[in-house]
């Protein structure tokens, strides 16, 4: 009998080798200092403010005003059309019971649009009840499934999600859209308030293709999907990329579990094999993440894939150890195998993955990239 399996590790971001007279496609970094420095003195005097010269569209609730338009939309079925806009669950903020299923459509609020994000403010639905390998994480009872037109996989996701996000690929059409699609079987008291962030292919801060999640800053904490539920048991059949923004001079990034809760790093190795230990590359057949040439600090054992109920770059490891991956882009590599599926009382899927090396995609090196500098 295990306890809950779930993944939490803290990230920061180390300056390394970074060398000042880098070359960024024949700029060098101190030209791109001082034109930062000249963007920002531009953006201090004026302290902009930009709105689309498009009315809003009174068919919806305008809340605020300030940053952007901001919409809100609670009714199954409707489609999200402005920038900036909160989907709600009918009712809000008094839960959702009822067992229909509702669905949103996100549409381009311009053509210039790559990205939909969504940022969980609220988010609660039903989650796995089981923290064993029989039915581990499934979304049995409740799901939201995300699909777009540009046909991006996304996974399956439930149970507590407040505070985590996605991206949503917009595509390359002028009007692609996405719909979220919430789904329930059982009795249940549902809530969720979603901001939508239409991003344009142009920004700056727009995520590396690929990734379904995107953080920033020099340090941070990633935890799976349904970490914040009531059983807070990772699920099952996700294979996504969270990727972590290289900030200006910092060169590595080193990932450590969370101090709580205890364990804050459990991945199925294989089986109902021991979670007092590391384990890696190889021997991670059902649950792991990868971490490309992660290793402990100091350490010459590079490792690709990670699992067990201990972070280190040995198998059998007790102890856990900061993994540092000084190869950039940083990405964490999630991958949890299908739920054992049981018919009869006869196990008709176990859904081991055997071979772990394919996934996630390896990241692509960028040839003799050693460490580049990425502008904010
Ligand atoms: C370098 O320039 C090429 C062509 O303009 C562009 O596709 C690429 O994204 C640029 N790379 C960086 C790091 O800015
Ligand atoms: C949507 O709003 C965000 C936040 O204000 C802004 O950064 C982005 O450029 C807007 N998107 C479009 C397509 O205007």
């Amino acid at each position: 009998m295990k306890g809950y399996r779930l993944l939490c590790v803290i990230f920061i971001l180390f300056h390394g080798l970074c060398s000042s007279s880098q070359e960024i496609n024949g700029t060098s970094n101190k030209a791109l200092m001082e034109k930062r420095a000249r963007e920002k003195k531009i953006l201090n005097i004026f302290s902009v403010v930009q709105f689309r010269n498009s009315p809003c569209q009174s068919t919806m609730t305008l809340v605020g005003f300030g940053v952007c338009c901001v919409f809100m939309i609670s009714t199954c079925g409707a489609t999200v059309t402005r920038n900036c806009s909160y989907i709600k669950n009918p009712g809000f903020p008094t839960a959702y019971t009822d067992t229909a299923s509702c669905t949103f459509t996100i549409a381009k609020c311009d053509p210039s649009v790559c990205d939909f994000r969504l940022d969980f403010d609220q988010f609660t639905l039903n989650g796995p009840s089981g923290t064993l390998e029989l039915n581990e994480g499934d979304c049995n009872t409740d799901s939201l499934t995300s699909t777009t037109t540009s046909g991006q996989v996304t996974p399956v996701i439930c149970g507590g999600n407040a505070g985590q996000h996605i991206y949503l690929d917009a595509g390359d059409s002028a009007t692609g859209t996405a719909a979220l699609n919430f789904a329930f079987t059982d009795a249940g008291s549902r809530i969720w308030d979603i901001k939508v962030t239409q991003i344009p292919c142009s920004a700056n801060y727009k995520r590396p293709d690929g990734c379904l999640q995107y953080h920033t800053g020099i340090d941070g904490r990633l935890t799976t999907f349904n970490f914040d539920g009531v059983v807070p048991q990772h699920l099952d059949a996700q294979q996504y990329n969270v990727c972590i923004r290289q900030e200006e001079g910092y060169c590595c990034i080193t990932y450590t579990p969370c101090a709580t809760p205890t364990p804050s790093f459990a991945l199925d190795p294989a089986g109902e094999n021991d979670l007092s230990k590391a384990m890696v590359d190889a021997m991670c057949m059902e649950d792991f993440i990868r971490i490309e040439e992660g290793r402990c600090v100091g350490s010459l054992n590079g490792r690709n894939i990670f699992c067990g109920g201990i972070l280190s770059d040995a198998n059998d490891a007790e102890a856990n150890c900061p993994i540092q991956d000084c190869t950039q882009p940083f990405q964490v590599g999630v991958f949890t195998n299908a739920a054992i599926a049981v018919a009869n009382g006869v196990t008709v899927a176990n859904g081991n993955r055997g071979e772990n090396q394919g996934f996630p995609p390896t990241k692509d090196k960028g040839g003799t990239m050693t460490c580049s500098i990425v502008l904010k």
